[in-house]
């Protein structure tokens, strides 16, 4: 937890810094985008009132941009701490956002803006936004599929790595443990509509993320799983699981895979009403 709180403090004097200068702009044309928009409109009619942007490039290789992209505009904001079209920070603090399914982003907005997850800076960007509009920027981000940088070269002892992979793939009974696979999809990169991926994030958020679970500072809609899974994880298999996910690499072009039928291990409230504002 020291590190995490190291990691916040250097990494909040930047961003302040950055709040107070060259993100003011952005985030006032959001908010004026926003209190410009008249409810219930589709995003097309949205665009056509905006003013004239430059166009984006788009993300999938060879199409033509065909409209300029004005929620990547109006993300700049968001972009500025999670990278271009949200492809994660420069630092390894910044989580990726990019690809992520479209209901686990809405629910993680609301999450922020509601208080369940806690991050100041996010908060005050959120506040006041409406269901409709976080519901769009949430589907602007999972349609974005910018490359994945290479995971870090782990420092972990080799052993730890192999625990880590252990719990990974097939869990631990003998802990109550279910493998992070029997939720998170077979290949760890999330599972639509609402899980997310495991790998391709650092190994410092992955901690923090569980160490948030475990004292609070994160919950899910009820019931929890993830509180329930991280209850029956020993800082040291936490520890092991985040170094082996942090190490993985992500396969070119993957996505995360589609709900099945398939029962997962433990009930979990952010499927069940995953879309209820
Ligand atoms: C000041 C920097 C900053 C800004 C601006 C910012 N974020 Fe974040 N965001 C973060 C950090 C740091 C986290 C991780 C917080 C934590 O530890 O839980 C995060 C987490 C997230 C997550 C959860 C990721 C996950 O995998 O669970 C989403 C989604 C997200 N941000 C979207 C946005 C959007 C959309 C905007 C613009 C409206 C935005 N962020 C603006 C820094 C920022
Ligand atoms: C029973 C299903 C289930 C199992 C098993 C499970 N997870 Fe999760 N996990 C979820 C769900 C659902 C979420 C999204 C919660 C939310 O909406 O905030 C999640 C979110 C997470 C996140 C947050 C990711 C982010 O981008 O912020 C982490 C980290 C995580 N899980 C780690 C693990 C690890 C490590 C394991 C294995 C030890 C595991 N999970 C096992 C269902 C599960």
């Amino acid at each position: 937890m020291w590190a995490m709180k190291l990691v916040w403090r250097a990494a909040r004097i930047p961003c302040i810094l950055l709040l107070l200068t060259c993100w003011q702009a952005p985030i006032l044309g959001m908010a004026l985008c926003r209190a410009a928009e008249p409810q219930g409109q589709p995003l097309a009619a949205l665009q056509s009132q905006q003013a004239p942007l430059p166009p984006v490039t788009p993300v999938a290789a060879g199409k033509p941009a065909q409209v300029p992209d004005t929620m990547a505009q109006r993300l700049k904001a968001c972009t500025a701490c999670h990278g271009p079209l949200g492809r994660a920070g420069p630092d390894g603090y910044y989580p990726r956002i990019a690809g992520k399914p479209a209901g686990y982003l809405y629910n993680q907005l609301v999450a922020f803006r509601d208080g369940a997850r806690q991050y100041p800076p996010m908060r005050s960007l959120l506040t006041g936004m409406p269901a409709a509009y976080l519901r769009e920027i949430a589907a602007f981000f999972a349609s974005q599929h910018p490359g994945y940088a290479p995971p870090s070269i782990s420092t972990a002892p080799p052993a730890t790595l192999a625990r880590g992979r252990v719990l990974a793939l097939d869990g631990d009974p003998d802990q109550k443990l279910p493998a992070c696979q029997a939720c998170h999809g077979a290949i760890l990169l999330g599972v639509e509509p609402a899980i997310p991926a495991l790998i391709g994030l650092p190994r410092d958020y992955l901690n923090g993320q569980l160490g948030a679970w475990r004292n609070g500072r994160r919950s899910a809609r009820a019931p929890d799983c993830m509180a329930e899974v991280v209850r029956h994880l020993s800082d040291a298999d936490a520890n092991a699981v985040s170094a082996w996910l942090a190490a993985t690499p992500v396969p070119a072009g993957a996505l995360p895979a589609v709900q099945t039928e398939q029962k997962l291990p433990l009930e979990c409230g952010s499927l069940a009403r995953e879309g209820s504002p």
